[in-house]
């Protein structure tokens, strides 16, 4: 299969339409068997549920072109799992895991000339999206909906790839404390855009949110988890109910301890302790593992000792072995790779 004319090193992480997507909708109680379109275009009441009380949530996995020239993706039952837990929480209906990953394999098929080439540095990303279609204007559930997959060829997504970044502590909280930070919905993310876009203009590349009950502990970034390590090199990640439970995040914990023989664990992590830690980056299937090497909390700056120049080196054993896992240069747990072609 011939390759699209893509400057693949050179991507950033932006939608570019691709030829194939998946897309089922459900109405009468029932999802549709589904079809594979070239319409890129969604047409819904201008009352949609989506358009007027966001009732959407989503997924996002990668698929990956092997060194011996398969394409696989990454742990793909993981996230049919969580847009389950999602869409259970915003009232929606559940899309059959099965279909959800054949579906996957489906999409990755029919885009294989946009999924990037070994070594090529990028990816192709897939963002599994289900929607309330019919229109409510009562707050109610819809009682129709769509669910799509489609993909995109993405590069990093920080500018910079894997130099270290510098973020601040936000005034602003992600989530309620019974809110709706574990699930994947649209709208955690809408409501941190005016976050983002202040930390952009301070000039950060990102927020870290803090517990929305005490605000002393870490929780996440917009679209990422937290790897801490310290200095006697144990891998901690933040432990919050208000967090999403990132796969990234939990292969990584198990990377650490199978892989690499380190202490790792997942607990509450005050603010105040992150001075005391040696390595931080960011996790999570866009960030993959992102370093951070300086967080500022209002002024006062947390300078980690990895520096601002590359990734410490625990974090650098991480993400090589995870994306040797991911690219089949390193033979992964039972389960964690996925072959589509
Ligand atoms: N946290 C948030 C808020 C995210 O949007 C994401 C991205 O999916 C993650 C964490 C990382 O999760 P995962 O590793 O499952 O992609
Ligand atoms: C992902 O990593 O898949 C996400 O959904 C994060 C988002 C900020 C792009």
């Amino acid at each position: 299969m011939e390759k699209k004319d893509i400057d693949w090193g050179n991507l950033s992480f932006g939608y570019i339409k691709t030829d194939k997507r998946f897309v089922s909708n459900f109405k009468n109680g029932a999802w549709d068997e589904g079809t594979m379109t070239d319409d890129a275009m969604v047409c819904i009441s201008e009352c949609a549920g989506v358009i007027q009380y966001a009732q959407t949530v989503f997924e996002g996995l990668k698929a990956y072109t092997t060194e011996d020239g398969h394409i696989v993706c990454f742990r793909p039952d993981l996230n049919a799992a969580r847009i389950e837990e999602s869409a259970k929480r915003l009232e929606m209906p559940v899309f059959p895991k099965e279909r959800f990953l054949e579906a996957v394999d489906e999409v990755v098929k029919a885009n294989a000339a946009y999924v990037p080439p070994y070594g090529s540095g990028a990816t192709f990303y897939l963002r599994p999206v289900m929607f309330a279609s019919s229109a409510v204007i009562g707050v109610k559930p819809a009682e129709e909906y769509q669910f799509r997959i489609f993909g995109t060829p993405v590069g990093p997504y920080f500018k910079g790839g894997a130099k270290p970044i510098t973020i601040k502590v936000s005034d602003f909280d992600r989530a309620a404390p019974n809110g709706t930070g574990h699930i994947k919905a649209g709208l955690n993310y809408a409501m941190s855009l005016h976050a983002i876009v202040t930390a952009h203009n301070e000039g950060y590349a990102e927020n870290l949110y803090l517990d929305p009950k005490t605000r002393t502990k870490v929780e996440e970034t917009g679209g990422a988890n937290f790897l801490f390590v310290t200095k006697d090199n144990k891998v901690v990640t933040p432990k919050s109910t208000s967090i999403l439970p990132s796969i990234t995040r939990r292969s990584l914990v198990q990377v650490a301890k199978e892989y690499l023989g380190l202490e790792a664990e997942e607990r509450e992590i005050t603010l105040e302790e992150v001075k005391d830690m040696a390595e931080c980056g960011l996790c999570g299937t866009a960030a993959v593992i992102s370093p951070v090497g300086k967080i500022v909390d209002h002024g006062k700056e947390i300078a980690f000792p990895s520096g601002m120049e590359k990734m410490g080196p625990i974090t650098q054993k991480l993400y090589d072995t995870l994306t040797g896992i991911q690219m089949g240069r390193i033979e992964g747990p039972a389960g964690w790779v996925h072959k589509i072609m």
